[in-house]
C-alpha cells in the first residue's frame, strides 16, 4: 500500500512580505532553515562550478560585468560567485525582499567588493524596474516564488545587455519534486525547470535550454528524526509539520534515499535554464554576406553583363 502524507502547503508564488513567504514558515524560520538546507546539500559547490563554466564559454576573459542578482538571500552564493571571478565586477546589484537577509547580504558582499560597487534593493523582483542593462542576470532558486515566471523572465531579458546571460537555477523534476508528490500527492507541485521551459515554448520563447547538474541532499538528520532534520524537511516542502507529521513523513522520505559513505542521501539533480547566445559562426557569416550580395545583384538597377559568364 502506498502511504501518503498530506500537509498544508501555502499558496506557492504568493509572497506576503514580512509575515510569511506563503510557505507556513515565519521569515526568521525561513532564513534559519535555508542555511541548514544549504549545508546539507552538495548543490552550492556544483552550482558555482556551473556558473564559472558558463562565464568561461560565453565571455572573453577580459570582460567586466555588471550583474543583477534576483532574490540574493544572505548572499553566500553571490560572495562565492564574485570571488570566483575576482576583479571582473564593475557593479553588483541585488534584489532581496526579506529584511532578515539584508544585513548578512551586505556583509557578504563587502567581503569581496567595495561599497561603491554594490547596490541592495529591499523589494520583490516583481516591483523592481530599471532602465539599466546587465551582462549577467541570475535568479538562484527564486523563480518558484514569482507569480508569472515566464512574463518575469521576459522582463529580465529586457534588462540584458547585448550578448548577456539570463540564468535561472531551479529544481528539476527528477529532484525534490519527487518528495513533494509523495507528501502532497494532490498538489500541482512547485515550479520546475521542465515546466518553465514548456511555459516558455508555449509563448514562443525558444532560445532557452536546460543544463542539468547532479547533486545530493544529506537526509541523515531526517532519518535519525532530529530537530535539524525536521527543519530541513520543513524548508524543502515549504510547510510546518507537527512532530507526529514529521515522524509519519520520515519513512516516505527514506523511500527515495540511499546510503552512501555512511550518510543517507537523496539525489536532487537541479537545472540551469539559460538563454542561448549565438556564438560567432564564420561559415554563417560568410553565407549571409553572400546572401546580401546576391540580393544586391538582383536589384533592378543591377544589370550584369551575362555575356562574360
Ligand atoms: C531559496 S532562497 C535563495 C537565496 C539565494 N539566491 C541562494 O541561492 O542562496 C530564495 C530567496 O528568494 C527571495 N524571494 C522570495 N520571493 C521573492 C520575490 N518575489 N522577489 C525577489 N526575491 C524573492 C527570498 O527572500 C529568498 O532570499
Amino acid at each position: 500500500m502506498i502511504t501518503t502524507l498530506v500537509v498544508g502547503w501555502g499558496e506557492m508564488g504568493n509572497i506576503a512580505l514580512s509575515t510569511t513567504f506563503g510557505s507556513g514558515l515565519k521569515d526568521e524560520e525561513y532564513a534559519e532553515y535555508h542555511i541548514l538546507r544549504k549545508k546539507a546539500s552538495t548543490m552550492d559547490e556544483l552550482q558555482l562550478e556551473k556558473f564559472q563554466s558558463l562565464i568561461r564559454t560565453n565571455f572573453s576573459k577580459y570582460k567586466k560585468f555588471t550583474v543583477l542578482s534576483v532574490g540574493s538571500g544572505e548572499g553566500d552564493f553571490d560572495r562565492d560567485f564574485i570571488k570566483s571571478i575576482a576583479s571582473r565586477i564593475d557593479r553588483y546589484v541585488c534584489i532581496e525582499p526579506l529584511k532578515e537577509h539584508l544585513g548578512p547580504l551586505k556583509a557578504n558582499l563587502l567581503k569581496v567588493l567595495s561599497e561603491d560597487q554594490i547596490e541592495i534593493h529591499q523589494t520583490t523582483a516583481e516591483d523592481f524596474y530599471t532602465d539599466r542593462k546587465f551582462d549577467i542576470i541570475h535568479n538562484v532558486h527564486v523563480l518558484h516564488w514569482i507569480k508569472n515566471p515566464v512574463g518575469f523572465l521576459k522582463k529580465l531579458e529586457s534588462y540584458l545587455s547585448k550578448g548577456g546571460l539570463n540564468i535561472t537555477v531551479l529544481q528539476s523534476e527528477s529532484g525534490m519534486p519527487r518528495l513533494y508528490s509523495k507528501l502532497k500527492p494532490t498538489s500541482k507541485g512547485s515550479l520546475t525547470a521542465e515546466k518553465l521551459l514548456l511555459g516558455m515554448r508555449k509563448e514562443g520563447i525558444t532560445h532557452y535550454r536546460i543544463d542539468y547538474v547532479p547533486s545530493e541532499l544529506d537526509v541523515t538528520s531526517i532519518a535519525n528524526r532530529q530537530v535539524k532534520g525536521k527543519k530541513i524537511l520543513e524548508f524543502v516542502i515549504s510547510a510546518k509539520l507537527t512532530n507526529a507529521q514529521f515522524f509519519q513523513a520520515v519513512p516516505l522520505v527514506l523511500e527515495l534515499a540511499e546510503i552512501r559513505k555512511n550518510k543517507t542521501v537523496i539525489s536532487e539533480p537541479f537545472a540551469f535554464v539559460v538563454n542561448e547566445r549565438k556564438p560567432f559562426n564564420w561559415y554563417l557569416y560568410k553565407q549571409s554576406l553572400a546572401e546580401i550580395f546576391g540580393k544586391l545583384v538582383n536589384l533592378p538597377f543591377w544589370i550584369p553583363d551575362r555575356s562574360t559568364f
